[in-house]
């Protein structure tokens, strides 16, 4: 099936036009219905990231806090969006956006009867709301061009109101003696052509206006992933 079939009329006017970086260089993994049945399964997920994904998911989700009002800034293979959900509990709210209207769909299924979840199409770099309490950007930024991955971080920083925080978790640069780093700078160069950009890049720098910004940056796991956290001040 194709997969606009499954997006509204009005959802299809509304819509992004599908970026070439996602037709081009993963169409396999996010746009063909044999894609969702494969990967997104918890042993899958959890293999990509070396046995990590329980922990690199609660080490997003511990930034957000009851009766928040949450973005997540694309859907996730795996629990992430639940375990967001759960956080903020039924006095806080979860909008899910996501470029691809067959991730959307996807999504919506996977968080059907939650009250307080709401899925749309949407591009990060616009996000369709404002005045969020947090944002979460899980593994987002590797996987799009330089270009669009400024127009994200400015998006979302517009998006969070002041006090309120964005949360970057992602790939980072293993140290020098990390047994992964040849497997991963491998894998890289093989499947994920936008990676490189953001591991030679702090990701505060590519906001255009980091200044209003406070921000705190972990790594974990041999600094194979990094956690940034950006609080807009004003
Ligand atoms: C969050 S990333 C990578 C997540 C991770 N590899 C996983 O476990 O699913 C994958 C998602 O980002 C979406 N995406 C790509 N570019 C986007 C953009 N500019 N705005 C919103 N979603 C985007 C893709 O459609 C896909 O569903």
């Amino acid at each position: 099936m194709d997969h606009r079939e499954h997006t509204s009329a009005v959802e299809a006017i509304a819509a992004p036009v599908l970026p070439d970086y996602l037709v081009d260089t993963y169409a396999w993994a996010y746009l063909k219905p044999h894609s969702l049945r494969l990967l997104d399964q918890h042993f899958v997920v959890n293999a990509i990231l070396w046995g990590n994904y329980r922990r690199l998911v609660r080490w997003a989700c511990e930034e957000f806090s009851a009766g928040d009002r949450l973005l997540q800034a694309a859907s996730v293979y795996g629990n992430l969006s639940g375990r967001l959900a759960d956080r903020v509990g039924p006095r806080g709210s979860l909008d899910v956006i996501d470029i691809a209207p067959l991730q959307v769909a996807h999504c919506g299924r996977k968080l059907s009867g939650r009250s307080n979840v709401t899925v749309r199409v949407a591009d990060a770099a616009l996000p369709p709301g404002s005045g969020y309490d947090g944002i979460c950007c899980f593994f987002l930024l590797h996987e799009i061009p330089d270009l669009h991955k400024r127009l994200v971080v400015d998006g979302l920083l517009r998006a969070v109101r002041p006090g309120g925080v964005v949360v970057f978790v992602d790939y980072h640069r293993p140290v020098r003696w990390h047994p992964l780093r040849p497997v991963m700078t491998a894998i890289f160069r093989w499947l994920e052509p936008y990676a490189e950009g953001l591991l030679r890049t702090r990701i505060e720098d590519l906001a255009t206006q980091s200044g209003d910004v406070e921000w705190s940056a972990e790594t974990r796991f041999g600094a194979l992933y990094q956690k940034v956290v950006a609080r807009r001040l004003r």
